[in-house]
């Protein structure tokens, strides 16, 4: 089978290994379609360092081709997507359960097949297609669980989501669902435009504002009630800005360069806030997220599609910052 694979630090290249086979408690996914995401762009260019010949991708959907004789939950021909964390089926997070991320320290799905554990794969929703489910492992079940599991968020609250990527938007469309006021940041106008249409109420741009945290407190009304945070460093003192006494922050991402930056703790302690680090979610996250979608249909905005072989094309296009959503490879 064709592979690509990390063949130095930012470099991927195409291999050809032996079909996989699948052991007792095994099965193999022939993958249909790939999605991109920060976490994927940091390895494919090298700053998260990965072994030689480490192929890359977590997020994967596709079609199971063969089954071991001890699995029972699939048959051939079921369609199934890859969890980030593939050993991570339920509960807390453990050492154990997190230490496996597909395209990191184990393969990921840039790969005609895959030979993984029955419990590393979920159904898809009904109805998507391989390209819209190899949209939701990393980026749509961290949204879920920022709202849903962590924010134990309630219908009437304000949420507010920060830039266009695709951890954003489908935080933007599973709040939108579940009946929140939406509140945004973006550094583009065509973008602010896009998010309104989706159901912002009101979008602040943060390249404009250097205090947009303040702006989003005020037009919410006295902040809002979850924050997904997703440059750290880069704008932690504006997401607690944002939020209401009370709130909740879900710490996700280092965009702008924000590995590391200050924050003033008084704003923490005397607004109650709430601040919980996390790194996607589950396999049950996952199904519950399936779950919802089943029922309130929510359909992934796919910025653009490419083919397996356009992987550098795709990440060139990502580092642009032009989308909105998420970028896709159809094999
Ligand atoms: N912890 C987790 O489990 C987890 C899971 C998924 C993602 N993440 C993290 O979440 C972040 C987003 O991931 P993604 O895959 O959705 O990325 P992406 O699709 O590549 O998103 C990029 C977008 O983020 C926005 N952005 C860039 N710098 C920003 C800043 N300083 N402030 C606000 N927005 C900014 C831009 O939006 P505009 O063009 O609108 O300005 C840009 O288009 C990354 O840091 C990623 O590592 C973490």
């Amino acid at each position: 089978m064709k592979v690509k694979a990390v063949s130095s630090p930012g470099k991927i290249t195409t291999i050809e290994k032996p079909d996989p086979i699948a052991g007792p408690d095994e099965i193999i996914v022939r993958w249909k379609a790939s999605s991109l995401n920060y976490h994927d762009y940091l390895v494919a260019t090298g700053a998260i360092p990965v072994p030689e010949g480490r192929i890359p991708m977590s997020d994967g959907a596709g079609e199971i081709i063969a089954i071991g004789e001890a699995v029972k939950e699939w048959k051939i021909g079921d369609k199934v997507m890859s969890l980030f964390f593939p050993n991570w089926t339920e509960g807390k997070p453990s050492l154990a359960k997190t230490s496996a991320i597909m395209g990191e320290t184990v393969d990921g799905c840039l790969a005609e097949q895959a030979c993984l554990k029955a419990t590393a794969v979920t159904a898809i929703p009904a109805g998507y297609t391989f390209a819209q489910a190899a949209t939701l492992p990393c980026a749509a079940v961290t949204a879920w669980r920022g709202l849903m599991v962590e924010g134990q968020f309630q219908a009437g609250q304000k949420v507010l989501i920060e830039g266009t990527g695709g951890m954003s938007i489908f935080a933007l469309q599973l709040a939108k669902a579940a009946g929140a006021r939406i509140f945004a940041t973006t550094s583009s106008s065509a973008k602010a435009e896009r998010l309104k249409a989706m159901g912002a109420e009101a979008v602040v741009n943060y390249k404009e504002e250097e205090r947009w945290g303040k702006s989003i407190f005020k037009l919410a009304g006295g902040g809002v009630d979850h924050v997904l945070d997703v440059g750290g460093g880069s704008t932690m003192r504006n997401s607690i800005e944002a939020a209401a006494i009370g709130g909740h922050i879900a710490s996700i991402g280092i965009l702008g360069g924000g590995r590391k930056g200050e924050i003033t703790f008084p704003k923490l302690f005397f607004k109650h806030l709430r601040m919980t680090g996390l790194a996607v979610g589950s396999r049950v996250m996952q199904q519950n997220l399936v779950d919802a979608i089943n029922v309130n249909k929510l359909q992934p905005i796919i910025d653009k599609s490419f083919s397996f072989e356009e992987i550098d094309e795709a990440f060139q296009y990502q580092a642009s910052g032009q989308h909105f959503g998420k970028i896709v490879l159809a094999f």
